[in-house]
């Protein structure tokens, strides 16, 4: 293994300014990328929570949304690609620039080729790379992917193919996603583990005390004989037909973009070997990284949002009680004041992720006005939920900001602000004048309430409030991954 590559941990920020620095990502030092980056289509496809009973929450959040449009930042990407980059790809994004001109889709495959440069060089000449997107943007990414990676070393395009609930739409339903996969293939052959269609039993049957296996051909059946030993099945093909992750499957976190696990893992087994490392530079709620600890591969994670990161942390502990690293996230004050000046919403959603407390998101309605976020937790025999509303201060803050807080958390259990600056001796007179919330299943008063600083926080402190049970949890759990399952890779 790569001595200079950390492994088993996840990074904050911009993939780009992440995967630029050889500090942490050295010249060919990865076996297997997946990236899934948001796809170029009219959807928001950053973070959108589901709420209790399916309505989507106003959880929007704008982090990166600028990645995708025509912006400053993609004409200097623009200009970087054609001036800089290698020839043959800046005269192809040149070509396409002229022929698509300066839209949405011209800005993904700016923002993509960027990235896609960078993961060619990191990748290990026996690597693989597989690109996650759908046929709105598989077309153009391939003519880029062919540029990079060479068109030789382009081996398959992997229809995943799902149902869903049939769309109103004049065409054939769209029910499949597409995944380009490329080799690096510079000196060597790269990792290739044949997998094998799975077998139903019906189509294994004895026959002249032999075992035969019926084929599904494009002809039709056909029958083969193959002898005392069961065969491990037909060559898998690159259609996949493996069900979308939604509620109210065990898996399903509330992440909508969130892909299944059997996907994941079908690509690090057939790409990769125990101990190897893989990549997801957009990994959302964390899937690739959570099927590579579960086949003993060595992982690493990037996303700009902290609600992903968060997510990610949680899935981890959940489901093999590790503590992940994460790099790029504040561990003092003077991060957390670097933060809130540079984007008071990534600070926000960082803070709240302290107390595990889940983001409402900037549209919020009516008494949710003022709720930066929320726990729940369920503390009645009728199993409704409660909740724990939360407000965060970057700013300045007086005897106001715990009226303010009083007020919206008059009609929920506790109510608890974060800030950055140290609360006045009035704001903690007007708290604790607030007195306390009763619970009725745990007998026990917790104080309505609560002030936190981020030091506090940073410190280990946490809400006073009734225990969380399995059911009324703020994000769904993970479910834990046994250790015979996962076990453990050890770090060195
Ligand atoms: C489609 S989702 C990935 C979902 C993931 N495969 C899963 O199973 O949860 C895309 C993710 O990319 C992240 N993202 C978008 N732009 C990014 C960037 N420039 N750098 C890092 N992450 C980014 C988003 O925050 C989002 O979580």
């Amino acid at each position: 293994m790569d001595e200079a590559l950390k492994t088993n941990v996840l990074y904050f920020g911009d993939n780009l300014e992440i995967l630029r620095n050889r500090d942490y990502f050295p010249n060919e030092c990865i076996d297997l990328i997946y990236l899934d980056p948001p796809f170029n289509s009219k959807k928001d496809y950053n973070i959108l929570f589901k709420e209790n009973g399916g309505v989507e929450s106003e959880a929007q959040i704008k982090a990166f949304t600028d990645t995708w449009h025509w912006t400053q930042t993609a004409e200097n990407t623009y200009h970087d690609i054609v001036i800089n980059g290698p020839l043959k790809i800046g005269k192809l994004i040149g070509a396409l620039h002229d022929t698509i001109g300066c839209n949405d889709v011209m800005a993904y495959l700016v923002m993509m080729t960027a990235r896609l440069i960078e993961l060619h060089r990191v990748l290990k000449p026996t690597g693989s790379l597989y690109l996650h997107c759908d046929p709105t943007a598989s077309h153009y990414l391939k003519l880029v992917l062919d540029q990079i990676f060479g068109a030789n070393n382009f081996r398959n395009e992997i229809i995943w193919r799902y149902r869903r609930w049939p769309a109103k739409q004049k065409a054939f339903q769209r029910m499949h996603d597409v995944i380009l996969c490329y080799i690096k293939a510079r000196g060597g052959p790269h990792r290739w583990n044949q997998l094998y269609e799975e077998l139903s039993p019906s189509s294994i049957r004895q026959w002249k005390g032999k075992l035969r296996v019926d084929v599904t051909s494009e002809e039709g059946t056909r029958h083969s004989e193959i002898g005392e030993k069961v065969s491990p099945g037909v060559p898998m093909s690159d259609v996949w037909e493996i069900s979308q992750i939604t509620a109210p499957y065990k898996e399903y976190l509330g992440y909508e973009t969130q892909k299944p696990l059997a996907l994941l893992e079908r690509i690090i087994k057939a790409s990769s070997n125990e101990g190897d490392t893989v990549l997801d530079p957009f990994c959302g709620c964390g899937t690739a990284v959570v099927a590579a600890q579960k086949l003993n591969r060595r992982w690493i994670g990037i996303d700009i949002t902290h609600v992903a990161v968060a997510l990610m942390r949680n899935r981890l502990k959940d489901s093999f009680n590790i503590d992940a690293e994460v790099i790029g996230e504040p561990v003092d004050l003077a991060g957390a004041k670097a933060l809130a000046y540079q984007d008071r919403y990534q600070f926000q959603w960082w803070a709240l992720s302290l107390i595990r407390a889940r983001p409402l998101g900037e549209k919020k309605k009516g008494a949710d006005k003022g709720i930066d976020g929320v726990i729940h937790f369920i503390d009645e025999v009728s199993g409704t939920p409660k909740r724990v509303v939360v407000q965060v201060k970057s700013g300045h803050v007086g005897v106001n900001a715990i009226r303010e807080l009083k007020a919206v958390a008059a009609n929920n259990a506790i109510g608890v602000l974060i800030t950055l600056e140290s609360p006045t001796g009035p704001m903690r007179v007007e708290a604790v004048d607030a007195g306390f919330y009763h619970s009725p299943i745990w007998n026990k008063d917790y104080s309505k309430i609560q002030i936190f600083t981020i030091e506090d926080l940073l410190k280990g402190k946490t809400v006073d409030m009734p225990p969380q049970t399995q059911t009324s949890v703020t994000f769904a759990k993970a479910p834990k991954i046994s250790k015979k399952e996962g076990k453990q890779l050890l770090m060195d």
